[in-house]
């Protein structure tokens, strides 16, 4: 971690009542480098429940537990292999979850039911003083209700749980902006079941073997813990009705669909600027926004992006879809929230709801 200023009084003060808040059971929103999560004692069961509650989450998709050091990580995983050690030293703090057996401290209710726990140490100042503080595993996942957007600011996180949450603790504009790596060291080969910043080629860098990752979404089985957020076809979508589209292959059906619907009524978002054709017949209701081409700003600025465009109340959302090297995490999270081009006309114009 770089140098960085010491916390203000102010913040001090807000992590003390964090700590007293969590301690008696209740939930507090913390800031993390990828999204804003939303945490509980992970030790304690009823606190634990208030999540899967405040979210409106199933509760057979395990929480991530944060810990403050590789020490405190050790404490709860039930074994602690090599490639752990290596990939902790390499990548803590840092947007890496490692599933590993769990150690029964751990509440069934934040596996799952489980019997593995998935053990990330976030690289946020404010967060990594907390879990100093708190001295317990953090249960937390992304502070959103379920199936929405992640939150990157404090503001969504008010704007999605203002009522269940006590505290947000506002650690600024996530720097990552997209969740976490999730790697399952739990069975024979080192397996990716979510992908984030940290890519299969660096992972498998890092501890010298193969890292499987199939991108293949698989429907989930009801009453069964998932293997991973990737079995989830949908997930982290807008309201409005978002769909796909690559370029240049389905600018035409873009063009048509703005042709029918006016194009007033939608919003695109690509890496590339705004082609003639399509300037054209946007003329002054101007909702194109060209994003960054950099992967690593494209993910930071995604999902503000997605909530802003949300609140328009459009008809659709039209999102370039990047299928290229560097981009498999954010081609992931564009696959879950959008559906294919060719349903915009099945759906109407992409006029109804979700
Ligand atoms: O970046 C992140 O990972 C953020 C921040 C707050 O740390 N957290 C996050 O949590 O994205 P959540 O719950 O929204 O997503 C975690 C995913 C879950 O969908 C779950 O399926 C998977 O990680 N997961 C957690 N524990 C697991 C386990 N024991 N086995 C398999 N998958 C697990
Ligand atoms: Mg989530």
């Amino acid at each position: 971690m770089n140098a960085r200023p010491p916390l203000t009084d102010l913040q001090q003060g807000q992590l003390r009542q964090a700590v007293k808040l969590l301690t008696a059971g209740e939930l507090v929103a913390f800031p993390t480098e990828t999204v804003y999560g939303l945490g509980a004692d992970a030790t304690n069961a009823q606190a634990v429940r208030k999540i899967f509650l405040a979210k409106g989450r199933p509760s057979n998709n395990p929480l991530i537990v944060h810990i403050g050091s590789i020490a405190h990580a050790r404490r709860y995983a039930a074994h602690w292999p090599d490639a752990a050690q290596q990939l902790a030293e390499r990548f803590w703090p840092g947007p890496l979850t490692l599933v590993l057996g769990k150690n029964p401290v751990i509440v069934d209710e934040a596996t799952a039911g489980g019997t593995t726990v998935g053990l990330r140490c976030p690289d946020h100042p404010l967060t990594l003083k907390l879990l100093e503080m708190f001295d317990r595993p953090l249960a937390g996942p992304s502070a959103n209700r379920s199936n929405h957007i992640s939150p990157t600011t404090a503001e969504h996180v008010r704007s999605d749980l203002a009522e269940s949450v006590r505290l947000v603790l506002d650690g600024g504009p996530c720097t990552v902006g997209i969740e976490s790596t999730v790697l399952s060291l739990a069975g024979l080969v080192p397996k990716i079941l979510r992908p984030g910043e940290i890519s299969q080629a660096r992972l498998q860098e890092c501890i010298g073997a193969a890292v499987e990752y199939s991108p293949l979404i698989v429907a989930a089985t009801e009453n069964q813990p998932l293997e991973g957020p990737g079995m989830l076809p949908k997930h982290y979508a807008p309201t409005t009705p978002a769909y796909r589209f690559s370029f240049p292959e389905d600018t035409p059906l873009l063009v048509r669909w703005l042709k029918r619907s006016g194009p007033q009524h939608a919003a695109m978002l690509a890496s590339f600027s705004c082609p003639a054709e399509i300037r054209t017949l946007l003329g002054d209701h101007h909702q194109w926004h060209t994003m960054s081409a950099d992967a690593k700003e494209y993910a930071r600025a995604l999902y503000d992006m997605l909530r802003k465009m949300d609140q328009l109340a459009l008809a659709a959302i039209w999102i370039e879809w990047p299928r290229v090297a560097g981009w498999e995490a954010i081609g992931d999270r564009l696959l879950r929230a959008t559906r294919p081009p060719r349903q915009a006309f099945d759906d109407g114009g992409g006029a109804s709801g979700d």
